[in-house]
């Protein structure tokens, strides 16, 4: 039995799967769109309505060291990310990866909290762009009648409540219309993906260059403001607290490994496509909050819309460019819709390639070459969620799902350094094992850092993988038939 659980699927075997055939998905993916598509996932939420909490809660106009150590963080992960993603470039990103270094029941767990990140993750970025889209109507004299603007249920205090809404229906509608382009074609979704790109990164732009010459550098006195005696409160703990919270602000470029199976030449271009698209959002990062801390005092900055206040802040000044970021913000969010849902459906694809989920979910659809099925079924799934729960609720598990895939990267690729030191590596992650596992502990910190609740969440979507692996998973895995 212990066996059955632990039994590895051969690294090479994953690898003729993703070869000739090619599972039926296809190769189209260039460099340049794989750099897009990490912007066009990382940047979101994260830097449109986090950072102007985090500065005025946490960390003050430091906040851009807080951005720079979480980078640090991110791009250890990153490495490691790169170095799977060339050797082993398929669908399943680390779910597939556990499975050659971990044994089956392991990989299960990984693929099943990767379901929990992308779901959560898309889920709770379309009830973000329900709230945007909403404001953006009524400026223009629009107003969706309540009933169907807001999610069903709400979680306050220990109780469920209904808050009387039916459904927050543009949430409904924005995953809906990522799903369609998402079954049109891969290559359809990269080209609606760059041009989102385009849209949201020549937002921040303008914002960092017009804005630049409304920045007062008093704001900036103190950089770093005194803790309050409290910690997370301003000052060094400050600092690293906000780091903890702008993590989110990164997440997104592990998605972007899922597509190695849909890139043209994965081994060059998936470390490309990882570090390059880390690297700029860490630089837009950095210059949005230094402009944005130093344009509004950054006590003021705990608003659901901080680059809007900014902007609104200058009186006349650049009121011009208002509505630009509502729409930069509109479209940056789909973008991180449609990574995250393209995410989220290969993970199905790949889990049920290996017959621990129904054989349906790996069909792939013979014109559009993709696995239409397994992304109807997130996009069902992600329209329920975002269609009935609030944005707090949802975003909670999107940390810990993450810190979590993270971590067993991280240790992954010193586990296998040291059982296959032999396999082709085109790209090799520098100081193996200290970046590793480095990065590996600076994920352990933030993740005990989280609140319990959270883990006990965590703890209940564990238990119902387990009870779907046992009842079904372990009776329909290939590589048990095999045995
Ligand atoms: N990084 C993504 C965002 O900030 C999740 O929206």
């Amino acid at each position: 039995m212990i066996d059955r659980l632990f039994k590895k699927k051969d690294i090479s075997i994953v690898l003729n799967e993703a070869g000739s055939s090619n599972g039926g998905l296809k190769r189209s993916l260039t460099a340049t769109n794989l750099v897009a598509l990490g912007i066009g996932a990382i940047v979101g939420t994260g830097i449109f309505v986090i950072t102007g909490q985090a500065a005025a809660s946490y960390a003050g106009p430091a906040l851009t060291i807080s951005f720079l150590i979480s980078a640090l963080g991110c791009v250890m992960a990153g490495l490691c990310y790169a170095e799977f993603a060339a050797m082993i470039p398929v669908a399943g990103s680390v779910y597939s990866y556990s499975y050659t270094t971990m044994g089956e029941i392991l990989a299960w767990f990984i693929g099943w909290i990767l379901i929990l990140e992308y779901l959560f993750a898309c889920s709770s970025v379309a009830v973000g762009w329900s709230g945007y889209m909403m404001s953006l109507l009524d400026e223009w004299g629009l107003h969706l009648p309540d009933q169907i603007s807001y999610a069903t249920f709400d979680h306050i205090g220990d109780n469920w409540v209904w808050t009387g809404s039916i459904i927050n229906f543009p949430a409904v509608f924005i995953v809906a219309v990522v799903s369609a382009f998402l079954i049109g074609g891969i290559k359809q979704s990269a080209l609606v993906n760059n041009l989102i790109v385009v849209v949201k990164v020549s937002v921040i732009l303008l914002f960092i260059g017009f804005g630049i010459s409304f920045i007062d550098t008093g704001n900036w006195h103190p950089y770093i403001p005194e803790n309050t005696g409290e910690f997370g409160h301003y000052g060094w703990s400050g600092i690293l607290r906000g780091a903890g919270v702008v993590f989110y602000a990164y997440l997104g470029f592990d998605a972007l490994s899922t597509a190695a199976q849909e890139a043209r030449n994965p081994q060059k271009d998936m470390p490309k496509g990882i570090l390059i698209s880390l690297l700029v959002c860490a630089l837009l990062y950095v210059a949005v909050t230094a402009v944005l801390t130093g344009i509004v005092n950054y006590k003021e900055l705990d608003v659901p819309a901080p680059i809007a206040l900014a902007i609104d802040s200058t009186g006349n000044g650049l009121s011009w460019l208002s509505p630009f970021i509502k729409l930069g913000a509109i479209a940056g969010l789909s973008s991180v819709i449609l990574v995250m849902m393209l995410g989220q459906s290969r993970i199905y694809y790949a889990i049920s390639k290996d017959g621990l989920l129904p054989k349906t979910f790996s069909k792939v659809h013979s014109k559009h070459g993709v696995p239409h099925n397994a992304t109807i079924f997130a996009s069902i799934i992600t329209g329920i969620f975002a269609g009935l729960f609030p944005l707090h609720v949802l975003s909670e598990l999107v940390s810990i799902g993450t810190l979590m895939a993270f971590t067993i990267v991280c240790i992954s690729i010193v586990v296998l350094r040291k059982t296959q030191p032999d396999l082709k590596r085109p790209f090799r992650t520098p100081w193996v094992p200290f970046i590793p596992l480095l990065g590996a502990a600076i994920c352990i910190i933030q993740m005990v850092a989280l609140p319990w609740s959270t883990w006990v969440r965590l703890i209940g979507w564990t238990i119902i993988g387990f009870i779907i692996y046992f009842t079904y998973g372990i009776k329909h895995s290939n590589l048990n038939k095999k045995l």
